[in-house]
């Protein structure tokens, strides 16, 4: 079965003061999946958050979906913190790890969904050597939100589509908002990370349900 359309907000994009209550206002707009962005100041410029943060949500979120987007070196140095804070799914870049095989199978022995990523400019045939649960393709290069789609991704995202097949989860991360979430539906997303165009806007329910409707999401 073709997995669910669902955005994933993420929170790189909200008011750190009040997260709990941004998160708050995008799952009570149907958002069942949150999006967070860990960067290390080596794999990206920028530091964002930790897994201190994920335990906080999983906290007050019981049954919502963490999914943990790594922009870190070495991640397989993490899984088990994320693991343990209660991440559902751990993506991870193809680029930070000389041991994409074995980080993989970390990531599931702890219990999570083992994602991979790709940078824009990263060939998809990893994708032809290794099983992933999901597959994220960057659609700007990693480190900032707020940046512009990047257009040469909707024919990268048909590939990626092409190659692990109908079943899979794709997502895509950059750059998505009204606009573009709908020719990435049709490329062949299923998860949606939106970022400033959910948490940037005066209604991130409504922001969020628009992008939603967008993809052909519920
Ligand atoms: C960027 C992060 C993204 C970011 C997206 O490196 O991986 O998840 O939050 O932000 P927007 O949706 O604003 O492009
Ligand atoms: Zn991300």
């Amino acid at each position: 079965m073709p997995p669910t359309r669902r955005i994933a907000p993420s929170i790189l994009s909200a008011d750190f003061a009040r997260l709990g209550e941004q998160v708050q206002e995008v799952v009570d707009a149907g958002a069942s999946v949150i999006h967070v962005d860990v960067m290390d100041g080596r794999f990206v410029p920028p530091i964002t958050m930790g897994p201190l943060v994920v335990e906080a949500l999983r906290g007050r979120f019981a049954d919502v979906d963490l999914d943990v987007h790594l922009m870190i070196a070495d991640p397989e140095r993490q899984v088990e913190a994320f693991a343990s804070a209660g991440a559902s799914g751990i993506t991870f870049h193809a680029e930070a790890t000389a041991h994409v095989h074995r980080t993989l199978d970390l990531v599931r022995e702890h219990g999570c969904r083992a994602g991979l990523a790709v940078n824009p400019a990263t060939p998809l045939t990893v994708f032809e050597e290794v099983e992933v649960d999901l597959a994220l393709l960057m659609t700007v290069n990693p480190g900032w939100g707020g940046q512009r789609f990047i257009p040469a991704s909707l024919g990268r995202l048909e590939r990626l589509r092409a190659i692990v097949g109908p079943d899979k989860e794709v997502e895509v991360d950059g750059g998505v908002d009204a606009q573009t979430a709908g020719p990435c539906a049709d490329a062949g997303a299923s998860l949606f990370v939106a970022g400033s165009a959910v948490f940037g806007a005066g209604s991130p329910g409504d922001a969020l349900r628009t992008i939603a409707a967008a993809t052909g999401a519920g």
